[in-house]
């Protein structure tokens, strides 16, 4: 099986890097992929909007499975572009469809289907420029601190948390007046949910579902979870408080009714739901819905799946997900990132990567790193030089979260690139005080 899987950040490295174990695969490629990627797959640098493009390079490489990581393309809809086409009448596709990704391409609709299917989730009331006093009269009755998302896709940055209701106020018209762009043309008011956060991911067919590894996501760039809110900076994985009873709650109360409206709407839906849940005093609500995997959730998720994960990918894609069973590590994970200094603001990039290869005890996944090429004294040298905010990912696995924690933490020290940063607290709040 030739499989091409769309995207360039850790949670694509570390899917090529589960796939890659599959005994089922012939050849994998990933577009535009990162310096981690094309150490076990071929990279193909494509651009992911261009969907004429993605399609030739499916005839050329004679791709059978494709899997798209990230919910641009999904939301563009690319899914019923490439079905639409007679010559991929045969191509097995990871992903919803564009009615299925508009669950994470528009908040209002997310939060329209979770009324209907009766899912648990914040209070809310969906402003655009029209109803703007009847969203101020709503913002008014709810207690501090306010919460503010725009509608649409805002890469990661469209969701505001507010303590004062005049600020919150200014910052709604902010939004409706372009703050984020289209996205913001519709602005979605909910009420603050006080909760622990957790992320559970399942594969689905559309009809039937297998529930994946769950994980914790470290969002904020400073230790005890201060600072600005970032793409996440560190996961871990299983999450204590996700036990059996939590877990019963979240399949009975919001996975089955999720996957029960995705059929009643009739979504073409082959791919992930990521519910992002809060858990207030020990029920789950949803928060929000994606249509991927998260990041960097998947680097934490993807050294405890223990079964072939492309099957399962291939079962999904035809529409069999269950037929063959998900089998987990009992043990941790633990997933620090390693950061230019600076983000989620200005940083630098360009810098070299030093250590790598002395790493044994963890996994590294890449992010934001690129190859560089250079010639010295007739040497050919290549280097990963940093290309982006979140650099690398540093995954470990251990029988318990202090043993996971502490491999990562003891690779860190052996890796080095300029203004390297990463949070020291990951995990610790699970670690069993001695
Ligand atoms: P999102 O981009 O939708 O993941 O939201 C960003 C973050 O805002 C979430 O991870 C939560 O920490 C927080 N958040 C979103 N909605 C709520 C809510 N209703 N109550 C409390 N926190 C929220
Ligand atoms: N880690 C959160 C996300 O991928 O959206």
């Amino acid at each position: 099986m030739n499989v091409l899987l769309l995207g360039n950040g850790g949670r694509e490295n570390a899917i090529a890097w589960k796939i890659k174990q599959s005994k089922l695969l012939t050849k994998l490629y990933v577009a535009p992929g990162n310096a981690g990627t094309s150490n076990i797959a071929e990279n193909i640098n494509l651009n992911l909007n261009n969907f004429k493009e993605i399609s030739d390079i499916i005839i050329q490489k004679n791709i059978d499975l494709l899997i798209i990581g990230s919910e641009t393309p999904l939301v563009n809809g690319i899914f019923d572009f490439l079905k639409s086409k007679k010559e991929h009448k045969n191509l097995l596709l990871i992903g919803p469809d564009k009615n299925g990704a508009t669950l994470e391409g528009s908040k209002d609709f997310a939060k329209k289907f979770m009324q209907k299917y009766k899912i648990p989730t914040a209070k809310y009331f969906t402003v655009t420029k029209e109803n703007v006093d009847d969203g101020i009269k709503f913002l008014q009755k709810l207690k501090a601190p306010f919460v503010l998302k725009a509608d649409g896709l805002a890469a990661g940055k469209g969701v505001l948390i507010i303590r004062n209701s005049e600020e919150a106020i200014i910052e709604l018209q902010n939004i409706l007046s372009g703050k984020f762009g289209n996205a913001g043309e519709k602005v979605v008011i909910e009420e603050f949910l006080d909760g622990i956060e957790c992320s559970v991911f399942v594969l689905t067919d559309g009809k039937n579902f297998i529930l994946l590894p769950e994980a914790k996501d470290y969002k904020r760039i400073g230790e005890g979870n201060t600072g600005l809110n970032t793409g996440g900076m560190g996961a871990i994985s299983p999450v204590p408080f996700f036990n059996e009873e939590f877990k019963e709650k979240t399949i009975n109360q919001i996975i089955i009714p999720t996957i029960t409206g995705i059929a009643e709407e009739n979504f073409d839906y082959c791919g992930f739901v990521f519910f992002g849940l809060m858990n207030v005093n020990n029920n789950p609500f949803v928060i929000e819905y994606n249509v991927r995997l998260g990041d960097p959730e998947t680097e934490a998720i993807m050294p405890r799946i223990k079964s072939d994960f492309l099957q399962l990918l291939i079962d999904t894609a035809n529409k069999k997900t269950g037929e063959n069973e998900i089998l987990i590590s009992a043990e941790n994970c633990a997933t620090v990132m390693l950061v230019s200094r600076g983000y989620p603001e200005n940083y630098e990039t360009g810098k070299t990567v030093f250590g790598l290869d002395e790493i044994k005890e963890s996994i590294i996944f890449h992010a934001g790193t690129k190859i560089e090429n250079s010639e010295w004294q007739n040497h050919r040298q290549s280097q990963v030089i940093t290309s982006g905010g979140r650099v690398l990912s540093v995954s470990s696995v251990g029988q318990d979260m202090k043993e996971a924690v502490q491999k990562s933490y003891n690779s860190i020290k052996k890796i080095k690139f300029e203004k390297m940063y990463c949070r020291n607290d990951i995990g610790f709040e699970f670690i069993k005080k001695q």
